[in-house]
């Protein structure tokens, strides 16, 4: 007879193209059977009761301890991070190795394993973040990293620190091209926002509102389009991180119309948060500095237009850009000091353990999105397009056993969302007091129950680091560019 490590019995297992109800066995950390009334024993059993079972989340996007400019310190290490991600049910994470100008891409990805190591206690990739596109790194670094397994990588088109002009986003994505990589691109402006932002200051608006006037929809919606263009050029694919509103919307679904192979992410604060939450009056003109981030959230009348784009099939991932900054202390949001202008304050919230709850609960028991298109969004398209497919982002044999068991909460009996509750290390949640339907109840981590009956239960440094594999072959393109 044989012989698993955990079966979970009677689940009702979603994926992207199936939901069926069955046992699942897991062995040595992956699933080796799924079968009714699977035959057996098992170390320990689980009754999932009928309840619904997704694949374990893969967030393609989220910063944990990673260095900074200005002083200020992410609120998350390793350990809080992926703690957090577990009891949210996320199981994989994808932060980034950030390149400090003047330094080798190299030398970020030794520091970021030095602080990964002996601390995440799920699995986790590195994306890189290019912020010195020499010749030598699009070149040389790069093409070795891409090798060894960082097969995708974030640049700027704003921030001091990491923008690269459009010359040096060429050199990235031929760099990519040839070498079958993924670029990540933060669109935004740079010019406009420094123009607009001086503007604002000598005006005197530098409260956190105002966050929102340097960095208008048309600031994204002009980078969004450079970017297309620029691939297009390249002849590659992209992914445009944390698309906000409207205007970004259509350059995309322009940019599908003509064919090209542009994907999409979008976060929760783009659907549940709005301008309004960056401040309406200056009576706590700190208060509004918990959602500052970028691209800022917009009007409400744009949150209709990210919904829409879940169902349809135009965002390819739904990730958290979880990037947590204490309001309390002298390294979070207060950096600059009590009431610094808004230029000064860091871009960043918390949001990689609500992710999933957010999603299920107001996309798919609100009936925004189905339960296939939520796995797709949440776990296989992050998973297929970094390289960690069929590894991660399904459930099937073979594939490691990352799994969540739902618990979905009638009416009356929602769960509201109060930052003690949460795991990470912030000092607040921009979801205080959301009432949801749905959280996950057991999240299971190549086999082993990490979160269980509100209890996390794994040990730092369980978590294994994930070389990714190319998500497309070298040089793939039209071949009339082979020039390229
Ligand atoms: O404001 C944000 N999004 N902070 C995190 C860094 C980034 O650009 O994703
Ligand atoms: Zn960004
Ligand atoms: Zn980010």
């Amino acid at each position: 007879m044989s012989k698993y490590d955990l079966i979970i019995r009677n689940a009702d297992i979603a994926t992207v193209g199936d939901r069926y109800r069955a046992d699942i066995g897991v062995r040595d950390g992956r699933i080796s059977a799924i079968a009714q009334g699977l035959e057996g024993q098992a170390v320990r059993e689980l009754d999932a009761g009928g309840r619904l079972v997704t694949p374990g989340g893969v967030d393609g996007h989220c910063h944990f301890d990673q260095p900074t400019s200005d002083g200020s310190r992410f609120a998350d290490d390793f350990f809080t991070g992926t703690r957090s991600a577990a009891c949210g049910g996320t199981t994989t994470v994808l932060p980034f190795a950030a390149q400090q100008r003047g330094h080798s891409l190299q030398e970020a990805v030794d520091d970021y394993h030095r602080r990964a190591e002996g601390k995440a206690v799920i699995d986790y990739a590195f994306h890189l973040i290019v912020s010195d596109a020499t010749r030598d790194v699009t070149q040389r670094e790069l093409p070795a990293l891409i090798e060894k397994g960082y097969t995708s990588f974030k640049i700027y088109m704003t921030y001091d620190d990491m923008k690269l002009d459009d010359r040096q986003v060429i050199e990235v994505l031929a760099a990519a091209r040839k070498h079958g990589a993924m670029t990540m691109i933060h669109a935004e402006n740079s010019d406009c926002i420094a123009w607009l932002t001086e503007q604002l200051l000598d005006a005197g608006l530098t409260a956190p509102r105002y966050h929102a006037s340097s960095r208008p929809m048309a600031v994204e919606r002009e980078a969004t389009h450079r970017a297309i263009a620029l691939a297009e050029l390249v002849d590659t694919p992209i992914l445009i991180v944390h698309v906000s509103g409207r205007e970004a919307v259509e350059q995309i679904h322009w940019a599908r119309g003509r064919g090209l192979p542009i994907h999409a992410e979008t976060c929760p604060q783009y659907l549940f948060l709005s301008a309004e939450d960056l401040g309406i009056d200056d009576a706590d003109p700190m208060h509004g500095a918990r959602c500052i981030c970028s691209p800022p959230p917009r009007d409400k009348a744009n949150q209709p237009f990210i919904w829409n784009g879940l169902a349809s099939g135009l965002f390819s991932i739904v990730s958290s850009d979880h990037a947590p900054f204490n309001m309390n202390g002298p390294d979070g949001k207060r950096v600059a000091g009590e009431n610094a202008s808004f230029d000064r304050i860091p871009n960043g919230i918390p949001g990689v353990e609500t992710r999933l709850p957010l999603l299920m609960s107001e996309g798919v028991l609100a009936g925004r999105i189905d339960v296939h298109r939520f796995v797709e969004l949440t776990a296989t398209n992050p998973s297929r397009l970094y390289g960690l497919y069929p590894r991660k982002g399904t459930i099937a044999v073979g594939s490691d056993a990352d799994l969540v068991i739902w618990d979905v909460f009638g009416e009356g009996e929602e769960r509201t969302i109060e930052n003690a509750m949460l795991h990470h290390a912030a000092d607040y949640t921009p979801y205080e007091g959301m009432k949801l339907r749905a959280w996950p109840a057991v999240t299971v981590s190549r086999g082993r129950v990490v979160w269980k009956d509100g209890e996390f239960q794994a040990e730092p440094g369980s978590g294994a680091f994930l070389p990714c594999l190319r998500p497309r072959a070298p040089n793939a393109g039209n071949p009339l560019q082979k020039w390229i």
